[in-house]
């Protein structure tokens, strides 16, 4: 969907960009890096030097920029294959322009210094607030800049793109180990672990708890429990199902998403800290269900959090989710040297069946802060499984390998040289 009317068009004279990572980090971010900077440098006539954040919006705010100009084709090229946030990323969030007006103008002093006038913002929910906020000091502010978001979450909730790059690696990634831990309980079973637990992440929406469903196809296959934040958390619905697939299968593979709640609203494990925007960090469910299970039933039991290995696992990445990460950082710099503001690169599907998808700009002020859940006939009755419809949606985005290259048995990722610009400002900021 192409959104022209909420999005301002100009035409900029050669000017910088700026780059950054934020939130958590995915396993092909770095490619939509290596989409904005090999394409940035196709046109050396609209854009000067692209310079990355250290460390996120931080980077812009501390005047701690990354020279990507000195970074070689071959070290860009090769982001495509390497995960983590390569520039540094960080979880922090801009108040509004009225409640913290100092954090606009020192983004302005540093922007200046630099002749920066676009400005690519790589992120989740959150973060297209920021980018949103940030495209309205041109006109609020009086400095002319051009403002892109670029999407990526591996937990998919951004609304309007059909999926968020990142989601699909994470997804392959559990989807295969659930069904490679699945054939382990299978063989254990008889006489020794009953019930595999295998936690992954979500906060609020179950999209990779869902993906762990498309490690079996049949009924009796895992995973056999699905534990969405979508769903209340029904500990005797969920003790029944557990003892029913034991009884019918031999053994029982559960998924859990670490937001998983109960009907008050209460998290079954909350780490107790709050990151930048006020997030509960989860993590821990995963041991606190086996407990349940153990404690009712009294199944042996393994359990393991899928945590960072997930949103990491590049070795495993989907070649889709690579192909669309790249993408996306692509069109925003094309986006943006065509004039339009306050816009995100959005991933538009065709068709599933042949997948086929195309990308269109809409509007970052329908996108901030909206967060896309797995809708209700996306799970089963139970609420314990995927459907048809929900395994429909998944499957392309799975697809495909792009293995990185290896070397001495190892993948064999890049890291930048991340030289730093000369500060030009005398004043320093603190966040
Ligand atoms: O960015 C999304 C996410 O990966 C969530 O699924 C997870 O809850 C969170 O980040 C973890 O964040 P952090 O790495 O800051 O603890």
């Amino acid at each position: 969907m192409s959104n022209k009317s909420t999005a301002t068009r100009r035409k900029t004279p050669l000017r910088n960009a700026f780059y950054a990572q934020s939130g958590g980090v995915t396993a092909v971010i770095n490619a939509s890096a290596a989409g904005v900077i090999e394409t940035a440098r196709r046109y050396p006539r609209q854009i000067g030097t692209v310079y990355a954040g250290r460390h996120g919006i931080i980077g812009a705010l501390t005047e701690d920029l990354i020279d990507t100009s000195l970074e070689s084709p071959a070290t860009i090229k090769a982001l495509r294959h390497t995960p983590s946030g390569a520039f540094g990323s960080a979880r922090f969030k801009l108040k509004g322009l009225e409640q913290n007006r100092a954090e606009y103008e020192r983004l302005i002093e540093v922007f200046r210094a630099h002749d920066i006038g676009y400005f690519f913002y790589n992120g989740g929910n959150d973060s297209m607030d920021t980018a949103l906020k940030v495209s309205q000091i041109g006109e609020a502010l009086g400095y002319p800049i051009t403002c892109v978001g670029i999407p990526k979450t591996v937990d998919n909730d951004l609304p309007l793109t059909d999926c968020c790059p990142g989601f699909g690696s994470v997804a392959k990634y559990i989807a295969v180990s659930t069904r490679e831990a699945a054939m382990d309980v299978a063989s254990m079973a008889r006489t020794s672990t009953k019930v595999f637990v295998l936690e992954v992440m979500g906060r609020h929406a179950g999209w990779i708890a869902a993906a762990g469903g498309l490690a079996g196809s049949k009924a009796s296959d895992a995973p056999h429990v699905i534990l969405f934040p979508e769903i209340a958390f029904d500990k005797p619905a969920f003790l029944a199902k557990v003892k029913h697939s034991v009884d019918t299968n031999g053994y029982c593979v559960i998924v859990v998403s670490e937001g998983t709640h109960y009907a008050d609203g209460r998290f079954l494990a909350e780490a107790g800290t709050r990151d930048a925007f006020g997030h509960a960090q989860l993590g821990g469910v995963g041991p606190v269900v086996a407990n349940m299970v153990k404690e009712e039933l009294g199944y042996k039991y393994h359990w393991a959090v899928a945590d960072y290995l997930q949103r990491a696992a590049r070795h495993i990445a989907s070649k889709v989710d690579v192909e669309q990460a790249y993408a996306v950082g692509k069109a925003a710099v094309e986006f943006a040297i065509a004039g339009r503001n306050a816009v995100m690169p959005a991933i538009i599907r065709k068709s599933s069946k042949p997948y086929r998808w195309s990308i269109e700009a809409v509007p970052l002020a329908a996108v901030a802060n909206v967060e896309k859940t797995v809708p209700r006939n996306f799970i089963t009755a139970d609420g314990f499984g995927i459907t048809a419809a929900c395994r429909r949606y998944l499957e392309p985005l799975i697809a495909g390998e792009d293995y990185p290259p290896y070397k001495n048995g190892l993948p064999d990722y890049v890291r930048i040289k991340g030289k730093s610009v000369r500060r030009k400002l005398k004043t320093t900021w603190k966040p």
